[in-house]
């Protein structure tokens, strides 16, 4: 669970996202966090405390003046505790508060109360279009994270107001992925990551094609650990159904030459370049304009293929892998003698590290074990979920690239 032993103050504030904050609530703890919800006296008017309180399993906090506690002090106890305190939703009356620094609830009171080092305060907007746009609330806004808040962005679309626009909370379930995402050790802070995932698809004909089984999984894993590590991500598709990971530029390709163009192009800027696509080896020669018809002969269409360019070794070998600007990582799914094919690959290659894997049994699945081998010998990564295990592949990653400058 990515949000064990994490206790987190959730903060609920005035407006009708406080419907959302029951089911983020939910999310936090199905993580493994420990939640402390504190309501203002306005939050209460859109969501009962008791709802809340059955939510979290804990008591709602909602006035400064609470004598369950000995000290009578619930602003200093539950600030003390908290890995986060994160204010979901934040109106524009509250935003405007914390900016003053003023603490008349027990909410901002204890925001303001917070050890500002060692507590972070994460904010989560929802109110009317308008009302976002308008300049006092994008002032408070920037002037709030000048003073270290974390603001975590609006959605867009339908508001309960009948207006569509910019404002309303994010879902839960990006608000999750963006605390997860926070918790990340930030190793590659400023850092152009390019991470090349799934299958490609060579046509035959406007109908038909050759893919294979790469399900995207491991490399969209990838793509969602640099972001959570602090990188600018472009995530080059071939055709899955994943989601994209949020804060991450997707940009979807089908055959290899696309493939190509795409990764060529966005490699220029990157620093590092994560190839885990399959790409097709082989394209056939000719793909039909027209639909191929069988002709009644009973014989079968004969296809000839044309090897598609080693995206990953082009790249490898440009100036800018060689001279050390852009550090590239190779993936390699194997069926047998995973290290001595991981080996080969890597000097063939001519990338610094080559993670291997058996492709039969990770293709599709949730899991994965990865034997990275680099110049100084081989390391394994044991069997773990696809994201634990990216975030240690991007962990080795960084050290390694750091390494290489
Ligand atoms: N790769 C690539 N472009 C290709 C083929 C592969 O960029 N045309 C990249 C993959 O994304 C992966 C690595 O190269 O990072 C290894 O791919 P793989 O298909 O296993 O290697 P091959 O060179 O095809 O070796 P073999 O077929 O012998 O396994």
């Amino acid at each position: 669970m990515d949000l064990s032993g994490k206790h987190i103050v959730l903060g609920l504030t005035g407006g009708i996202a406080c419907y959302k904050a029951a089911e983020l609530c939910r999310a936090l703890i199905k993580q493994g966090a420990t939640v402390q919800v504190v309501m203002t006296e306005a939050a209460a008017q859109f969501i009962t405390p008791v709802t809340m309180q059955a939510l979290s399993n804990r008591p709602v906090f909602d006035s400064q003046w609470d004598a369950r506690e000995r000290n009578n002090m619930p602003h200093i106890n539950l600030s003390r505790e908290a890995d986060a305190i994160l204010i979901a939703p934040c109106s524009a009356d509250f935003i405007a508060k914390l900016l003053h620094g003023r603490a008349d609830d027990l909410l901002s009171l204890m925001c303001l109360a917070r050890p500002i080092d060692s507590v972070p305060l994460l904010i989560a907007p929802a109110m009317n279009r308008e009302m976002w746009a308008h300049p006092a609330t994008q002032r408070n806004l920037a002037q709030l994270q000048a003073d270290g808040a974390t603001l975590l962005g609006v959605g867009s679309g339908f508001q309960a107001c009948g207006e569509t626009g910019d404002g309303r909370m994010l879902e839960p379930q990006e608000l999750l992925e963006d605390v997860i995402a926070f918790f990340q050790p930030k190793v590659l802070a400023g850092q152009r990551v390019v991470v090349s995932a799934g299958p490609t698809f060579e046509a035959i004909d406007p109908v038909r094609g050759i893919t294979n089984l790469s399900s995207g999984k491991m490399g969209f894993a990838i793509a969602r650990a640099a972001r959570e590590a602090g990188a600018d991500v472009t995530l080059v598709a071939g055709p899955v159904s994943q989601p994209t990971p949020r804060g991450v530029q997707r940009v979807d390709v089908r055959s290899a030459k696309n493939m190509h163009a795409a990764l060529v192009e966005y490699a220029q800027a990157a620093t590092i370049f994560v190839a885990t696509a399959a790409v097709a080896d082989w394209r056939p020669a000719q793909a039909s304009d027209q639909k191929i018809k069988k002709d009644g002969s009973g014989n079968a269409p004969v296809l000839s293929f044309v090897e598609n360019v080693d995206i990953l070794s082009e790249i490898a070998h440009s100036p800018r892998a060689t001279s050390g600007e852009l550090f590239c990582v190779g993936f390699a799914a194997e069926s047998h003698d995973l290290l001595a094919h991981a080996t080969a690959k890597r000097a063939r290659k001519g990338v610094p590290l080559l993670v291997g894997n058996i492709g039969p049994a990770t293709f599709g699945q949730d899991d994965n074990a990865l034997l990275l081998v680099d110049a100084h010998g081989a390391q394994e990564l044991p069997h773990n979920s696809k994201l634990a295990l990216a975030r240690q592949l991007v962990a080795e990653i960084a050290k390694r690239q750091r390494a290489a400058h």
